[in-house]
């Protein structure tokens, strides 16, 4: 008798069928790239010329990640137990969820923050407990401590928060992680360069701290694929069940170490945004343009109703910005990532014809 054939197709958990779907829009960004909060000229020389030397050959072997793991610890001031390398910030976000969140769990986190927390949370069954911050986007401590329940597992906190810019104190972030011991507390620290506070010196110290840092902004590897989680060495070992011990390419983990060794290159980029973001916030204040306080290498703006048709112009004249309006509290709002003072003058020269052009149309 013929074997009965069924015409059912496998179907996506519930929780994965209402996920929404999350393209970035990273098509043709041959412009001026404004738009992902990246390093916006290249990577470090060393690196370049690490990568030139990569033979065929060491591309057959699979990556060993210990021994960079090792290198960034000390750089870090930490031990190898405690850090774990990950495929950019966004896979330790995803395995930090993974590992700790469960079906009546809650994630909390403030918005409007990164967008992948809310994917990642979505890829568990846990719920997403979101507070909204007020109109000064500014971290909404109270709210988010007094939220604080016996179900929630993880708090998830963007220092500095994108698209807001802004930043949580170390007292808050300590007093979140003291009120709610049954959670654990993730501080993404992306934009710690243009920062410059941290908590990592406290990874290990406190019982439920994990901090998180990335490659693919000060650093200009966001085409490697490069993060880290750091965390108490306890947890990490369950962590580490988790994570794949592959994720992160030989390559990334060739250019790891020259990356931390030309502090020379990061502390010119970084000193280069921080001096370009002040003459932009000038420049912004001298539009009459409203934006909020930002401690990172991007700066929120408030365009208004014709947002869409600002960013459509901004293109038109080569320079890429991110409409953000549809995050939560941000209607109208676009942020504009910092370059070098030479790139954002050129930005302020195509914002300034966009508005002026954003006017007449509005004045008709
Ligand atoms: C707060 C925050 N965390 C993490 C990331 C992603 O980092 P990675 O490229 O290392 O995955 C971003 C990228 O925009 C971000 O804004």
């Amino acid at each position: 008798m013929a074997e009965a054939t069924t015409t059912v197709a496998p179907g996506p958990r519930a929780r994965v069928q209402a996920m929404k779907e999350y393209h970035p829009p990273l098509g043709s960004r041959e412009a001026m790239r404004l738009d992902f909060n990246e390093n916006t000229l290249e990577c470090s020389p060393k690196v370049r010329e690490t990568l030139a030397q990569i033979s065929a050959g060491a591309l057959t072997r699979y990556p060993e990640r210990e021994p960079v793991e090792a290198i960034v610890a000390a750089h870090l001031g930490l031990r190898a137990e405690q850090v774990a390398l990950t495929n950019g910030v966004d896979e330790a976000i995803h395995v930090l969820f993974e590992t700790f969140l469960e079906a009546d769990n809650e994630l909390l986190l403030p918005v409007p923050t990164y967008t992948m927390y809310e994917v990642y949370a979505s890829a568990t069954d846990a719920r997403v407990v979101a507070v909204q911050a007020g109109d000064d986007l500014q971290f909404p401590f109270d709210r988010l401590a007094a939220a604080i329940g016996p179900r929630t597992k993880v708090i998830a906190i963007a220092n500095p928060n994108s698209p807001s810019g802004s930043v949580a104190t170390r007292a808050q972030l300590l007093e979140l992680a003291r009120r709610a011991p049954q959670a654990v507390l993730l501080v993404d620290e992306a934009y710690f360069h243009f920062h410059g506070e941290t908590l990592i010196d406290l990874v290990g110290t406190l019982p439920n701290l994990f901090v998180a840092r990335t490659f693919s902004k000060a650093y200009g590897l966001a085409g490697l694929r490069l993060g880290l989680l750091a965390g108490p060495e306890e947890l990490m070992r369950w962590v580490r069940r988790v994570l794949s011990p592959y994720s992160v390419n030989s390559l990334a983990l060739a250019c790891l170490p020259p990356a931390l060794e030309d502090a020379p290159y990061l502390d010119w980029y970084v000193g280069e945004v921080l001096a370009a973001r002040a003459e932009f916030e000038a420049a912004l204040d001298a539009a009459g343009v409203r934006r909020w306080p930002s401690r990172a290498n991007f700066i929120l703006v408030e365009i208004g109703a014709q947002h869409a048709e600002f960013v459509r112009r901004m293109r038109a004249a080569g320079v890429l910005v991110r409409d953000r309006s549809s995050d939560p509290g941000c209607d109208g709002r676009v942020r504009i990532t910092i370059g070098t003072r030479e790139q954002m003058r050129q930005a302020v020269a195509a914002l300034n014809e966009a508005l002026a052009a954003l006017r007449a149309e509005g004045g008709k």
